[in-house]
C-alpha cells in the first residue's frame, strides 16, 4: 500500500454514539405506524440516508404511501432524532476517539469526518470538534450515498489526496464497502458479521490500534 496521509471519520458509530439514537428515532416512528422493527433490522440502516432507510422500512412492511406521507414520517423520524441531539455534548464522544484523532494530528496526517447525515454539523458543533479537521462532508455533499464511493472521493479530493493515500473509519457494512469502492484503506469498527470485509477490524473504537494501520 502506498502512503498514508488522510484519515477519515465516519461520524454516527464512529466518533459518537448517535447511531443509537437513530435507532431509538426510527423505533418511535416503527411503533406510532405499527409496523415492525428491531435492532437486527437496524443494522441495515447504519450508513445509510435517512430516504433509503426509510423506504426499507416502508417495504419489509409491505406499507405503500403517497410521496407527501413519505417526507412526513422522514420528518417526524428527524424530528425524534433531532430532540435526543438536543441533550449531546462532549461526554459522548465514543472510548479512544479524541486519542486517535490528537495522535494523528500530532503526527501532521490531515483529518476529516465524511457522513451520510444532514444533521453533521449540528452533531459536530455540539461535541465541540469542528476544529480537529480539515474538511467535514455530509448528506448534502453529494447524490449518491454510501455504498456508493461518491462521498469518501469528494473528501478526498477536498484534502487534495489521492485516495489510495487516505484511511477509512467506518462502523458500517455500506460504509466499508463505499471505501473499498473508492480504493482507500478501510477500517471497520464492529463485528466481523458487518465489518469484516474490511483491511483492518476492531471490534470497538477503543480497540484500535493505530501502529497496525499505519506500519503496513
Ligand atoms: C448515517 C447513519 O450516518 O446517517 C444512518 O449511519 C442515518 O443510520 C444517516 O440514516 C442519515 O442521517 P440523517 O441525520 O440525515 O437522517
Ligand atoms: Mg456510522
Amino acid at each position: 500500500m502506498g502512503e498514508l496521509k488522510g484519515y477519515i471519520f465516519d461520524l454516527d458509530g464512529v466518533i459518537t454514539d448517535t447511531a443509537e439514537y437513530h435507532y431509538l428515532g426510527w423505533k418511535k416512528l416503527a411503533d406510532e405506524e405499527n409496523m415492525e422493527f428491531d435492532r437486527e433490522f437496524n443494522e441495515k440502516f447504519r450508513g445509510v440516508s435517512r430516504m433509503e432507510c426509510l423506504d426499507l422500512l416502508l417495504e419489509a412492511n409491505n406499507r405503500k404511501v403517497t410521496p407527501e406521507e413519505r417526507k412526513e414520517l422522514a420528518e417526524r423520524k428527524n424530528n425524534y432524532y433531532r430532540e435526543y441531539l438536543k441533550n449531546i455534548s462532549r461526554d459522548n464522544l465514543l472510548d479512544g476517539i479524541e486519542e486517535i484523532l490528537n495522535t494523528l494530528k500530532d503526527k501532521g496526517f490531515k483529518l476529516a469526518i465524511a457522513s451520510a447525515s444532514k444533521n453533521t454539523s449540528i452533531v459536530v458543533k455540539k461535541l465541540g470538534i469542528k476544529e480537529m479537521f480539515d474538511t467535514i462532508s455530509d448528506g448534502y455533499s453529494v447524490k449518491k450515498s454510501k455504498p456508493a464511493p461518491d462521498l469518501f472521493l469528494h473528501t478526498a479530493e477536498k484534502l487534495n489526496l489521492d485516495p489510495k493515500e487516505c484511511v477509512v473509519f467506518e462502523d458500517a457494512e455500506a460504509g466499508v464497502d463505499a471505501a473499498i469502492a473508492a480504493n482507500m484503506t478501510a477500517v471497520g469498527i464492529g463485528p466481523k458479521k458487518r465489518v469484516g470485509h474490511a483491511h483492518y477490524r476492531f471490534d470497538s473504537v477503543q480497540d484500535i490500534e493505530l501502529k497496525k494501520i499505519m506500519n503496513n
